[in-house]
């Protein structure tokens, strides 16, 4: 009968993100389930969750600008003290760049709330962790996790509480059933709902499991200025919009993230400028689940039509108006031309000839392009819903070879999607050696509920096929990254110096403009964060090797070459 209730309360939920927007942000969802999860079950609404409780009356509940129910607020709504008091956090992260970028949004959020940052779990007063659930295997990981960190909440002594927060893409799809299957997590909060965390922490420290899981049309945190992790990096993602519309048929992205929405372009090279000119960084990755959709409709300014590539399609439709990202990118690469610029993820679709003549203009912007295929098979792609057919997809490759002539390519694959024969697969291995990519990632398929293809086909293709699919791939990839990366032995790369290497305390390393991992012996002559002209001596399908020249800054060195 719990389940029901559950079933019930989450569809609620969902109903509710549907309708929501920023707007509404006031109107916030946070369920309150008593610590014993014994949860009444007769005519239930939304409402009756809202204020379940022990020792709460029953009660209506107001919602922020809203007429609905006039009555006031439960008491565990009414004037919560938001404030952390100094209570230390610990930050797990997991799964893409964007986590990474959404883990300083919340740190922002969370020190401007008095919340101090820990590195050391034993002292830390609340964990978080930000997840991701794009395949099986990324919540398996999760979960090992949990058990852990739960086990050590239940050894805590009572005067040292711990409360466990699960965020981001996990928190979004699994809703309350984390809470059900693990009822040590004291809180959930999906992507959109970073700017609750201090009330939902407030309630999780007075006993209540809360959570909140709205998804909207408009939050891009544009007005949180990310607070970085790591002080002395030299590179920073920013993102730049959220969510995803395409809807691949076997992606859970779109549901864990929402619609598509961009941040206005002001506040974007605001945020650069102050990275830059204020905190020392000389490179960053623009971000977003399909960042070359990017557009820009807070101005209602420009009518800037789709300029979708021939042999592209769209399953939503066509989207009008706003400054898109070829002029985005433009204002980004003009704050300095000392800022070198990347960006991630890109859609094949929206690659259209302007963008890459300004991806070829800026020296600053980096020559090197992720275009995710997913396969080499019209017939796969087709069922995943990718809205381009192998042909299409080298077109364009041969359109962006034309125009940015030593571009380097990345790409993601993925092997056994359902339905794929040994013949699609090998249509994927013949994409692979005719395009020939620097960087490749490469997954097993997995299925995962809710998706177009959870709900249209057969996971059909057995784990050992899709994992020995995978190992091929990976061979054919390496082979030809090893042809390419030995191309660059003898050349002069430009490298941003990262950090010192792993292996040993006598290299230093960077990537050079195509993406690859440059390592060279370090030296007195230059430091972490400085741009070095570098020449390459040796290569394998992963990394490159080389002796440095000299110090030089990124405008010099383009001058030269
Ligand atoms: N928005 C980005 C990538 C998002 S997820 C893009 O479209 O490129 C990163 C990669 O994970 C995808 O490109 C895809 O290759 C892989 N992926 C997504 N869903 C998957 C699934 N269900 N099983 C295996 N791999 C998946
Ligand atoms: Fe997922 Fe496709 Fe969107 Fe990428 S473009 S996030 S693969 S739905
Ligand atoms: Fe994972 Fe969510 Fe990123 S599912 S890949 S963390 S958008």
């Amino acid at each position: 009968m719990r389940k029901s209730v559950l079933n019930k309360l989450n569809f609620l939920l969902n109903s509710r993100s549907l309708l929501c927007s920023n707007a509404f942000y006031s109107r916030q969802l946070s369920t309150k389930i008593n610590r014993d999860h014994k949860i009444p079950d007769d005519n239930l609404t939304l409402k009756d969750f809202l204020v379940v409780g022990k020792n709460l009356p029953k009660q209506n509940i107001k919602y922020e600008g809203t007429d609905e129910n006039e009555d006031i607020l439960p008491p565990y709504l009414q004037n919560i003290d938001i404030d952390g008091q100094g209570r230390k956090v610990y930050f797990d992260v997991y799964g893409c760049q964007m986590n990474v970028n959404d883990i300083e949004i919340v740190w922002s959020i969370l020190k401007s709330h008095n919340y101090k940052k820990t590195q050391e779990l034993m002292e830390a007063d609340v964990i978080l962790i930000m997840t991701c659930s794009i395949r099986d295997s990324a919540e398996t990981k999760i979960w090992n996790r949990l058990t852990h960190l739960t086990g050590m909440k239940r050894k805590r002594p009572k005067n040292q509480p711990l409360n466990i927060g699960i965020l981001g893409c996990m928190a979004e799809r699994l809703k309350e059933t984390l809470i059900e299957k693990e009822r040590q997590i004291d809180l959930i909060a999906g992507p959109d709902a970073y700017k609750d965390l201090p009330r939902l922490l407030s309630l999780s420290k007075n006993g209540y499991s809360t959570i909140n899981v709205l998804l909207s049309l408009d939050e891009t945190y544009a007005d949180v200025m990310p607070v970085k992790f790591d002080k002395n990096a030299v590179s920073a993602f920013v993102s730049i919009m959220r969510g995803c519309d395409n809807m691949c048929s076997y992606c859970i992205v779109p549901f864990t993230r929402g619609k598509e929405r961009s941040r206005p372009i002001d506040s974007i090279v605001k945020e650069i400028r102050t990275l830059h000119e204020e905190q020392g960084i000389k490179e960053v990755t623009l971000l977003g689940q399909n960042v070359n959709s990017y557009r820009d409709t807070s101005k209602g300014i420009k009518d800037c039509p789709t300029e979708l590539v021939t042999g592209f399609k769209t399953v939503y439709k066509t989207k009008v108006g706003g400054l898109r990202f070829g002029e985005l990118i433009e204002h980004v690469a003009n704050i300095s031309p000392e800022l070198r610029i990347r960006f991630t993820s890109p859609h094949p679709k929206d690659f259209p000839k302007s963008l890459l003549e300004v991806i070829n203009n800026y020296p600053n912007i980096c020559k090197s392009l992720h275009i995710p295929a997913q396969s080499g098979s019209s017939s796969v792609l087709e069922r995943m819903r990718r809205g381009y057919t192998r042909e299409a997809y080298l077109e364009l490759i041969r359109d962006v070879r034309k125009i940015i002539p030593n571009v380097s390519l990345s790409s993601d694959f993925i092997s056994g999607f359902c339905g794929e024969t040994e013949d699609d697969f090998q249509q994927t291995l013949s994409l692979i050696n005719q395009v020939k990519y620097n960087v490749a990632f490469l997954f097993p398929y997995s299925m995962r509920a809710k998706t177009t293809a959870y709900r249209k086909f057969t996971d059909d293709v057995p784990n050992d096929i899709k994992l020995e699919r995978l190992h091929r791939m990976v061979e054919t990839f390496r082979e030809n990254a090893q042809v390419l990366n030995e191309k660059f032995i003898g050349t002069k790369q430009l490298i941003l110096i990262e950090d010192t290497s792993k292996r040993s305390e006598k290299e230093v390393y960077g990537r050079c403009d195509g993406n690859i991992k440059v390592i060279i012996p370090s030296s007195d002559k230059f430091s972490i964060g400085d741009y070095v002209a570098v020449e390459i001596t040796s290569a394998s399908s992963q990394v490159l090797k080389g002796f440095p020249l000299e110090k030089i800054s990124l405008t010099d060195f383009y001058r030269q070459c």
